[in-house]
C-alpha cells in the first residue's frame, strides 16, 4: 500500500511516500481502509521529535482518519466489514499512524461514524473537539450558565469551544479578530472582543462584568500570568468568582502561569510528550465521553465543534507541504476562510 511515512526524526522533508507493506490486525484490532487523515500539530511534534514518544521505523505519520472497516480480529466484537469509523489517537504511543491507505486500529480507539455526518467534517472536527470537550467539561467542569471565555475563539479548538459551551448552556465572551466576530456569534458567543484591540482586557472585563468562571486560551503562547489577561483580572479585580484555566498549549512551556498558579490546570494529552507527563486525551476512557457527544449531537443534527472541513483527503502526497506549514505559523484551516490541512489527493 502507498504510505506517508518517516525513517528518522526530523524536519519536513524526512517524509517519504511510497509502498509500504500492508499491515496486519491482531487480535483485538481492526483494519482500517482510510478515506482520510489530517495534519494535525502533534503530527508535526512527533515527526520532528519534539514530542518523544515509542515508534518503530518506518513509522507512517498522522494521528486522526476517517474511514471503513476492511478486516476486524479474531477477538473483536462490535464492527462489521464496511462500517464508517473515526479514530484520533494514531501515530503515538507505539501506534503506527494514518497516512496511509490501510491503518490497523485498537477496537477500543475507534469510534463508528455515524450516517448522517460528513466524513470530512467529521474529522476536522474530532481531535479539536476532544481538545475542547476535555478543556470545557473535564477540566473546566464547566456548568450551565457559567461565563466562559474563550480566547482565540474563532480557531480549531476555539471554535470548538464557542460552540461546546453555547450548547452546554454557558454564556460566551470570544476573543477573534473583528472579521472572524461574526462566525464566532454563529457558533454561540454572546459577546466577541477584539483580541488585537490595545485595551482587550477591559473590554473583557466589560463582556463579563459578573466575572469570569472559565477561562480558555487557544493562543500561542498562552500568555495565562501576563497580569494583564482577563483571568488574571478576574483574579484580582471585580468580579473573581474562583475562575478556572485549563492550560492546553501544544508544549507545556508555552504556557506562563505567572501569578495564577494553582488556577492552572494542565490538560494531559497536549503536552504530555512535552513533560506534561500525563496520559492522552485519546485515551479510550476519556475519548468515550467525547465518541458518545458525537454521536449524540448527529443524532440531533447538530454540527461538531463548528468546523467545516473543505475536504481533507488523503495525506500521502500533501502531508509533507502541509507539515511545513504547520511547522511555522500553525494552519489548520478547518474553518471557513481558513488553510486547509490536506488537499485533495
Ligand atoms: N487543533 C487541535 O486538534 C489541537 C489539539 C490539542 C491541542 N491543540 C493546541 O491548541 C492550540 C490551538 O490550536 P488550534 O489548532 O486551535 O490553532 P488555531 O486554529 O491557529 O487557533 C489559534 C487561535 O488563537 C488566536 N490568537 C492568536 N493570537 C492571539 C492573541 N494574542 N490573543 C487571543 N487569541 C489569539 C488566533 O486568532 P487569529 O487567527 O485572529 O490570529 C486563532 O483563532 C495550540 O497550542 C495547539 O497545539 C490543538
Amino acid at each position: 500500500m502507498q504510505a506517508a511515512f518517516i525513517e528518522r526524526l526530523g524536519p519536513p522533508d524526512v517524509i517519504r511516500y511510497s509502498e509500504v507493506p500492508a499491515p496486519l490486525p491482531g487480535p483485538s484490532d481492526v483494519l482500517v481502509d482510510v478515506a482520510a487523515t489530517t495534519v494535525n500539530p502533534v503530527d508535526t511534534f512527533v515527526r520532528s521529535g519534539l514530542f518523544r514518544t515509542p515508534m518503530d521505523f518506518p513509522f507512517v505519520i498522522s494521528r486522526d482518519l476517517v474511514g471503513t472497516v476492511a478486516a476486524t480480529g479474531d477477538g473483536v466484537r462490535g464492527f462489521t466489514v464496511g462500517e464508517r469509523v473515526w479514530c484520533n489517537s494514531l501515530g503515538h504511543g507505539g501506534r503506527q499512524g494514518a497516512a496511509a491507505e490501510q491503518a490497523v486500529v485498537p477496537a477500543d480507539r475507534l469510534y463508528r461514524l455515524p450516517d448522517r455526518v460528513d466524513p470530512y467534517e467529521a474529522l476536522a472536527t474530532v481531535h479539536p473537539a476532544a481538545t475542547a470537550h476535555l478543556a470545557l467539561f473535564t477540566h473546566g467542569r464547566l456548568r450551565r450558565g457559567e461565563t466562559v471565555v474563550v480566547a482565540g475563539g474563532a480557531g480549531n479548538v476555539g471554535s470548538a469551544l464557542v460552540a461546546m459551551a453555547a450548547w452546554a448552556g454557558a454564556r460566551v465572551v470570544a476573543t477573534a479578530r473583528p472579521g472572524d466576530a461574526g462566525y464566532c456569534r454563529r457558533l454561540g458567543a454572546a459577546e466577541v472582543v477584539d483580541h488585537r484591540a490595545g485595551d482587550q482586557w477591559e473590554r473583557l472585563r466589560d463582556a463579563a462584568p459578573d466575572g469570569i468562571d472559565l477561562y480558555t486560551d487557544t493562543s500561542k503562547p498562552q500568555r495565562l500570568g501576563a497580569g494583564d489577561t482577563a483571568a488574571g483580572s478576574a483574579r484580582q479585580g471585580r468580579g473573581a468568582r474562583g475562575g478556572r484555566v485549563p492550560a492546553r498549549a501544544a508544549r507545556r512551556g508555552d504556557v506562563h502561569e505567572g501569578r495564577l498558579g494553582r488556577r492552572v490546570r494542565h490538560l494531559p494529552g497536549a503536552g504530555a510528550g512535552a513533560g506534561g507527563g500525563g496520559r492522552s486525551h485519546q485515551h479510550p476512557a476519556r475519548a468515550g465521553p467525547v465518541a458518545a457527544a458525537t454521536h449524540r449531537d448527529a443524532a440531533t443534527g447538530r454540527r461538531g465543534g463548528g468546523a467545516p472541513a473543505h475536504g481533507a483527503r488523503r495525506a500521502e502526497r500533501t502531508a509533507r507541504p502541509a507539515h511545513p506549514a504547520r511547522s511555522g505559523r500553525p494552519a489548520i484551516g478547518v474553518r471557513p476562510g481558513g488553510r486547509l490541512p490536506v488537499g485533495d489527493g
